[in-house]
């Protein structure tokens, strides 16, 4: 598989099940948290790259930016778009290749991307986006999942079942480790910060609830078991070692989503 056609494979399965209600019942927290850390501006010029349905730029908005929000799957941004209405706030959305991004160089003050950017498949093109359209100056803040917290064992446990990554790409897991991201970054920032934060998820009475919601809403998750239909065995085996992986990290009740906040100043 090309890397556009994993790309169409992408927004398929992003589109799939309901990423939006993910966002609000699990993550909620995220957007908010970031665009606080971050101290946007009233009138600030701010990108959200893969903003799906706006789970940061509603809250970059309502803290005075002048958001724009992109994302490849449309169904997500028209999710956005009716959130926004909602919201009460003025988002033009975009759809876009995190990879492409269709605005001038400098052109924001803020980039911001919530376990977006890390999805694009090819890290170094991506990085190379965000740190152009960023202007001199200017902040690029990131989330991205760690490969010790839940959901990045989620992605990893679900990895070997999917289709092979394109020729060039990475897997988005990577984005969580320190190291990978200070060398994506590199000379385009003068400034790096990482925190690594939890999301507490306290929403599933047990690990099958877990499992099932997210089998039921998570669409990469939902391509996954369809792209295995013809192998019932295989299927199961993946649902076993999710339902494995759901009771083995519940802690207290609770499940740790684990997260790297990324700060970064544009050079
Ligand atoms: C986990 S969701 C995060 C959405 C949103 N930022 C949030 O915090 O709720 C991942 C998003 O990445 C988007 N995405 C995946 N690959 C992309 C690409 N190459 N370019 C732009 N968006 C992409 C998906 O459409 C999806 O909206």
């Amino acid at each position: 598989m090309g890397v556009e056609d994993f790309k169409a494979r992408a927004r398929t399965a992003w589109a799939a099940g309901d990423f939006p209600r993910i966002a609000r019942e699990t993550v909620s927290d995220v957007g908010p948290a970031i665009v606080d850390a971050v101290g946007i501006r009233t009138g600030a010029k701010v990108l959200d790259v893969a903003a799906g349905s706006g789970a940061t730029s509603i809250p970059a908005a309502l803290a005075g930016g002048d958001v724009v929000a992109s994302d490849l799957t449309p169904e997500l941004l028209e999710a956005g778009r009716h959130a926004a209405i909602a919201a009460q706030v003025a988002i033009p959305w975009v759809e876009a290749d995190a990879e492409a991004l269709p605005f001038a160089d400098a052109s924001f003050d803020v980039v911001l991307s919530t376990f977006g950017a890390m999805f694009a498949p090819r890290h170094r093109v991506v990085a190379d986006e965000l740190l152009r359209v960023t202007r001199p100056g200017g902040t690029i803040a990131l989330t991205t999942w760690t490969p010790a917290g839940f959901v990045g064992q989620m992605f990893m446990t679900m990895a070997p079942y999917a289709p092979a990554l394109p020729d060039g790409a990475s897997p988005p897991i990577l984005w969580g480790d320190e190291d990978h991201v200070r060398a994506l970054l590199g000379d385009g920032v003068t400034e790096l910060a990482f925190e690594r934060r939890i999301q507490h998820v306290t929403r599933f009475a047990s690990p099958d609830e877990l499992v099932d919601y997210y089998r039921a809403h998570l669409g990469p998750m939902i391509a996954t078991f369809h792209a295995l239909e013809p192998d019932p065995s295989r299927a199961a085996e993946l649902d076993a070692e999710l339902r494995k992986l759901a009771e083995r990290t519940r802690v207290d009740g609770e499940w740790t989503f684990e997260y790297l906040q990324i700060i970064a100043r544009r050079a």
